[in-house]
């Protein structure tokens, strides 16, 4: 059984471009699980993570403009985690692309559900305090 959290305006950080962005992050995961729960045959993995590409670079480009602006002092550790996230992204890309160690839906859900669980909500909720 494949469970993903609820919407709660508790997961909003204040910034409407970054909630905005986030909120579509979290309906990308929700969908992953209710296609995981439905055991869903015909899911284009390519695309998620085309989407997931396309997401994070628009996004964390945002994100840290934001930081910057409010000078927020945890600024450049902040971006080593995008750093490192969007390397993950690439590499799912090259993997199904090479279709060597291809990921499952499976894989790309957990992948995704901890950037929002221990990213969104615990690193990006830090900013609250500055904005
Ligand atoms: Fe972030």
């Amino acid at each position: 059984m494949v469970e993903f959290l609820k919407w709660s305006d508790d997961y909003l950080i204040g910034d409407i471009q970054i909630d905005t962005h986030h909120k579509l992050f979290f309906d990308m995961v929700k969908d992953i699980s209710r296609f995981l729960e439905n055991d869903s045959a015909d899911v284009n993995l390519a695309a998620i993570v085309d989407f997931l590409h396309q997401y994070v670079e628009m996004h964390f480009r945002v994100e840290e403009e934001i930081m910057m602006e409010i000078a927020y002092p945890d600024v450049d550790k902040h971006k080593d985690i995008h750093k490192g996230f969007s390397n993950q992204i690439a590499q799912l890309r090259e993997q199904l692309e090479s279709q060597e160690n291809t990921p499952t839906l499976d894989d790309i859900f957990t992948i995704t559900q901890n950037w929002f669980l221990q990213h969104i909500l615990t690193e990006d909720k830090q900013l609250t305090k500055y904005l």
